[in-house]
């Protein structure tokens, strides 16, 4: 049977046109001042605070410690410098893992960057916190705080690469922001702690008898505890309040492509 003229151009008719394919694509809201460019600011505080709180470390002299270390045990000191200088390596790494742009770009070097970050974070910073905390010096609050912060720190960094490895983006993407938010603690500490004592140095006659070492050092394990706390709940609010209906819809799109085998998950580029 011979094709008619109408059913030829019915095979080869064009898409069709309408008028919602022709509109322009919706122009991107302007970016609220959290979502401007933060890496640069959060680089800047990052290095700022490592050439200050590494040096005193690089002459390997437990007297050059700002620490105080005890004299026993007698691994103490050497713990303590293996855990500043990986510290010192995962404050650089961490702000590769967080930067959106190099996700997006250059997925390879987040996973490898990310790697390190966990396979050397581990031995060098997480189990030598665990370590050394129950015998800090700045008493049982501050050896309880240290100690919680380190087993935490592990645990979220270690179920963050367990769900990158089952290709669960979106739960990995928590996981690591949690272990960002207690890489931050330390430095965060540093702040909060000559915060707290400006605020409370108008009662250090009253309730202190004047000595501002005891004032000092009882602040230290307030500033200990919330250190690690407070970036913990900020963070937890980031990932359940912000842009929750973006966040949700992609999670699920995650976790459809994830049930299905066919077509494996793509990680989660948004921060
Ligand atoms: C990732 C989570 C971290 C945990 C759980 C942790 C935990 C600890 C603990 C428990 C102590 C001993 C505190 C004491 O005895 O009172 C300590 C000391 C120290 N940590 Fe970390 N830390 C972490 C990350 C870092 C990072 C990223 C750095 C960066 C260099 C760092 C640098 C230091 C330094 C320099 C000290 C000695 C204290 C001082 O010199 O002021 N820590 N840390």
């Amino acid at each position: 049977m011979t094709r008619t003229t109408s059913d030829s151009r019915h095979l080869t008719a064009a898409p069709p046109t309408d008028t919602a394919s022709r509109r322009p694509p919706p122009k991107p809201s302007p970016a609220r001042w959290w979502e401007r460019p933060w890496i640069l600011p959060l680089a800047l505080f990052s290095v700022t605070f490592l050439l200050f709180a590494v040096p005193p470390y690089l002459s390997l002299d437990p007297a050059d410690s700002r620490l105080p270390v005890p004299e026993s045990p007698s691994w103490y000191f050497p713990v303590l410098v293996i855990h500043v200088f990986g510290g010192a390596l995962i404050t650089l790494l961490v702000i590769l893992q967080v930067w959106p742009w190099l996700r997006t770009r250059h997925p390879a070097v987040h996973r490898w960057s990310g790697r390190v970050y966990v396979l050397a974070g581990l031995p060098l910073v997480g189990v030598p916190a665990m370590l050394i905390a129950p015998f800090s010096e700045a008493g049982a609050s501050a050896q309880i705080s240290g100690f919680v912060w380190a087993a935490l720190w592990s645990a979220f960094t270690v179920l963050g690469y367990v769900k990158a490895r089952r290709r669960r983006f979106a739960d990995h993407r928590e996981w690591m922001l949690r272990s960002f938010a207690l890489v931050y603690g330390i430095a965060f500490n540093r702040v909060l702690h000559v915060l707290l004592v400006m605020i409370t140095a108008p009662r250090v006659d009253t309730v202190y008898g004047g000595d501002f070492e005891a004032m000092s050092l009882d602040l230290g394990a307030a500033s200990g505890f919330l250190s690690w706390i407070l970036p913990l709940l900020f963070v937890e609010w980031w990932i359940k309040y912000r842009k929750p209906r973006r966040r949700s819809r992609r999670a699920r799109t995650t976790d459809k492509r994830t049930a299905s085998p066919a077509s494996p998950a793509e990680p989660d580029h948004s921060a």
